[in-house]
């Protein structure tokens, strides 16, 4: 079981969900309400998906697919520590991830 943390953009809203190993970081996203497009499923089609993760975090995960760094280059508000979520898969070894929503995402405003 992983805990993520997501926070919104300002860092402001904070959602803590448990979710198991095995689960895509898009679809536990997704399912708790967080602001995460994910046009293309996971086909590394769009970059809608883009996440920030913590530092500690993001050298835990297993690094990104060259396909993957060229999608980033794509996306806004891209930050050393940017990952797609639909290319993270939650393992038993990551007990905690926390998660930032990208600055300009559409839902966030006004908050
Ligand atoms: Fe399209 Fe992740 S959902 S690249």
């Amino acid at each position: 079981m992983t805990r993520i943390r997501f926070l919104s953009a300002d860092g402001i809203a904070v959602q803590e969900v448990d979710a198991p190993a095995g689960e895509r970081l898009l679809d536990v996203a997704q399912e708790a309400g967080q602001p995460l497009e994910g046009t293309c499923e996971g086909q590394m089609a769009c970059s809608t998906c883009h996440v920030i993760l913590a530092a500690e975090d993001f050298s835990k995960l297993p690094r990104a697919s060259e396909e993957e760094e060229d999608l980033l280059d794509l996306a806004l508000h891209v930050t050393r520590t940017s990952r797609l979520a639909c290319q993270i898969v939650l393992t038993e070894a990551l007990e905690t991830l926390t998660v930032r929503m990208p600055g300009g995402a559409r839902n966030m405003q006004g908050r």
